[in-house]
Order: structure tokens, then C-alpha cells, then sequence
């Protein structure tokens, strides 16, 4: 089966094309016009979506060599996100799907996220565990089987890419803050400052990251904001790293589940990426990542999570509306 994917809930517009597992294209433009802004402005995102979706999908098709009567299925993000942004690709995916007779399937945004897991990839299978670090989600789900989830912790406040971008925000490093941290804290001392790690031996699975995003404000004030920039945000990196990691750790040990695997623009973080590895072995647990690339958003993602519901029989009606609250 080939699908057409489409993702449009934030602030890239993406088109993607798979067969089966495979993905065959996978385009994204992401917009520059928030830079300037230090975070996503809603309506100037809506209209970079008006003016890409078109091209973007028609490149998704060239590259994938494929034409639009050969799209099988059409899977398009429906939330959650930004309800403007979620309106430009949900409509043009119903127009497509409409004009040429096309089944189409309304997708999760952070199901999808999961699926950038499968792409071209067939491990693990269910059940594992999975934990979603992005800009606006950070929850940890069991998935039983295919498509069908438990979410068993998030978080109280900030998302982990949401603690990575207000700390790079406070200390004028530009947005998004996650890419520049993790390149500054490369060779800098994560054991600088020792960042409160909150909420490690609570024994839930709930995440907290607004105290931690304080401590750093705080420690700004007190030290000057240009002193040892790079291991400040090293030490932040670490204290943030150590939650996600032993909370996962302590959840899949809990639930006698082996498999972890990471999503999200979060799960690009090499720190992240290095020392979940070097934890997990030490568990004998497994750790599986998606490329850099399939991590922040994307349609490959999302094309795959629709395969798995339109082989499923899964078909949405054209009065799908977009859920910018949507949760899994
Ligand atoms: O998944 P994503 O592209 O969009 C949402 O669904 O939110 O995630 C974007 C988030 C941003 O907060 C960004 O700072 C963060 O992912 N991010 C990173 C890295 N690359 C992107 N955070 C830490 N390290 C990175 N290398
Ligand atoms: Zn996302």
C-alpha cells in the first residue's frame, strides 16, 4: 500500500510518501519567519502552511516517483496543535482525498511521533514502552499492541522541548533552543551546577521541568548570564536527561517491558541519545531511536501511522474537524 502523508500541526509543513514500511520521500519546510520571535507566532504559521502545502506535497510525489493516482491512502495529522495550522493540511488532505476518490485517516500527532520508530524499521514489537519528548508533549506510554496505548505519565508543566527553548531563550541563544544547547554543551562540564532533578523518587511517572528552568533563571541572576554559558546549560542539559532517563528506566522495569523507544524533536539530543544507551545496557533493557531527521516533526511519521489504520480498516469521514487538544 502506498501512502501519502501529510503534517501541518505547528510550525513545519511536511509531505511524505511510503510503501508499506518503506519510506520513499519525505519533505519538509520548516519556517523561518519564528525565529525572529524566539517562538511560534499561530497566524504567521498558518499562512507559511497556505503557501507551502502545495509544492510540498506535489515534491513528496516527484521525489517518491510516484503520481497522486497511484496514493493508496491519504493520512493526514488532525491535532493536537495549532488549530490554524491544523486546518491548511487536514482541508487540502480532504480535497485530495475527495477529487480522486481517495480513503484518508485522520492521524495523532504523537502516535505518529511512535511511528517515526517504524520507518524502514520492524523493532521492537508490542508491548514497550515509549517515551514522547517533543516541544509540546512529554508523557510516557505503554503500547500494548499496535495502535493501541497507555499513557502512564507526563508531564505537570513545561514539555522538555518547551525547558530546552525557554533556558536557551533566557540566556539569548536563539529558538529553537534544543539544537543550540545540545551543540554548546558538547565539550562543556555537565557537573557544573547540580540542577535540582525533580520529582525522581516520587514513584510515579509524572514529569515536572518548570522548577528545573527556575533553578537555571535563578543561577542566571545570581552568576551573570555570560559566565560558563556552555556549562550552565551542559549542567541543565544533564539534570533534564537524568529525569527522562531514570523515570523510563524505572517505568519499563516496573512493567517488565524491555523495549524502549524514544520520539520526538527531543530525542535528536545526543546527551539524551549517549546516555539512555549507556543506562539502558547497564539494565539490560533495549533502547531504539529514530533517525535524527524522523524525531522532529515530520509526514514520514505520520504516512506510517495511517498505513497501520487504513490496513486496520481505519477511513475518516470528510467531517474530520481539527483537535488542537487532542491526546493519546
Ligand atoms: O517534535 P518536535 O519537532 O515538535 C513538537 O511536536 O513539539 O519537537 C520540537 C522540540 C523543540 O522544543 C526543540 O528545541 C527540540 O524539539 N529539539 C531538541 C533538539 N532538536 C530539537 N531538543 C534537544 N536537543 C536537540 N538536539
Ligand atoms: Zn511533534
Amino acid at each position: 500500500m502506498i501512502v501519502l502523508g501529510i503534517e501541518s500541526s505547528c510550525d513545519e509543513t511536511s509531505a511524505a510518501v511510503v510503501r508499506d514500511d518503506h519510506l520513499l520521500s519525505n519533505i519538509i519546510a520548516s519556517q523561518e519567519v519564528h525565529r525572529e520571535f524566539g517562538g511560534v507566532v499561530p497566524e504567521l504559521a498558518s499562512r507559511a502552511h497556505a503557501r507551502h502545502i502545495v509544492p510540498i506535497v506535489k515534491q513528496a510525489l516527484r521525489q517518491a516517483n510516484v503520481t497522486i493516482n497511484e496514493i493508496d491512502g491519504i493520512a493526514v495529522t488532525y491535532g493536537p496543535g495549532l488549530v490554524g495550522s491544523l486546518l491548511v493540511g487536514l482541508n487540502f488532505a480532504k480535497a485530495l482525498a475527495f477529487t480522486h476518490s481517495i480513503p484518508f485517516v485522520g492521524v495523532n500527532h504523537i502516535e505518529g511521533h511512535i511511528w517515526a520508530n517504524f520507518i524502514d524499521v520492524s523493532e521492537p514489537q508490542p508491548p514497550f514502552i515509549a517515551l514522547i519528548i517533543s516541544g509540546g508533549h512529554t508523557q510516557l506510554v505503554i503500547v500494548e499492541a499496535w495502535g493501541t496505548y497507555r499513557t502512564i505519565g507526563k508531564t505537570k508543566d513545561d514539555a522538555a522541548g518547551e525547558a530546552f527553548d525557554k533556558v536557551a531563550k533566557m540566556m539569548n541563544l536563539g529558538y529553537p533552543g534544543g539544537p543550540v544547547i545540545d551543540r554548546m554543551a558538547k565539550n562543556a562540564n555537565s557537573q557544573f551546577v547540580r540542577f535540582p532533578r525533580a520529582m525522581m523518587t516520587d514513584g510515579n511517572y509524572d514529569f515536572s521541568f518548570s522548577g528545573l528552568k527556575t533553578a537555571v533563571l535563578y543561577y542566571l541572576r545570581e552568576h551573570g548570564p555570560e559566565n560558563h554559558q556552555a556549562d550552565v546549560v551542559a549542567s541543565f542539559q544533564a539534570a533534564l536527561s537524568d529525569v527522562l532517563i531514570e523515570k523510563t528506566i524505572q517505568a519499563a522495569k516496573a512493567h517488565r517491558l524491555s523495549s524502549i523507544v524514544l520520539a520526538g524533536g527531543v530525542a535528536c539530543n545526543s546527551y539524551i541519545r549517549n546516555n539512555f544507551q549507556v543506562r539502558a545496557t547497564d539494565e539490560k533493557l533495549n533502547v531504539y531511536l529514530p533517525k535524527p531527521i524522523l524525531c522532529t516533526d515530520n509526514a514520514a511519521m505520520i504516512a506510517r501511522a495511517g498505513l497501520l489504520k487504513l490496513n486496520q480498516g481505519e477511513v475518516s469521514g470528510y467531517d474530520l474537524a481539527p483537535k488542537p487538544s487532542l491526546r493519546l
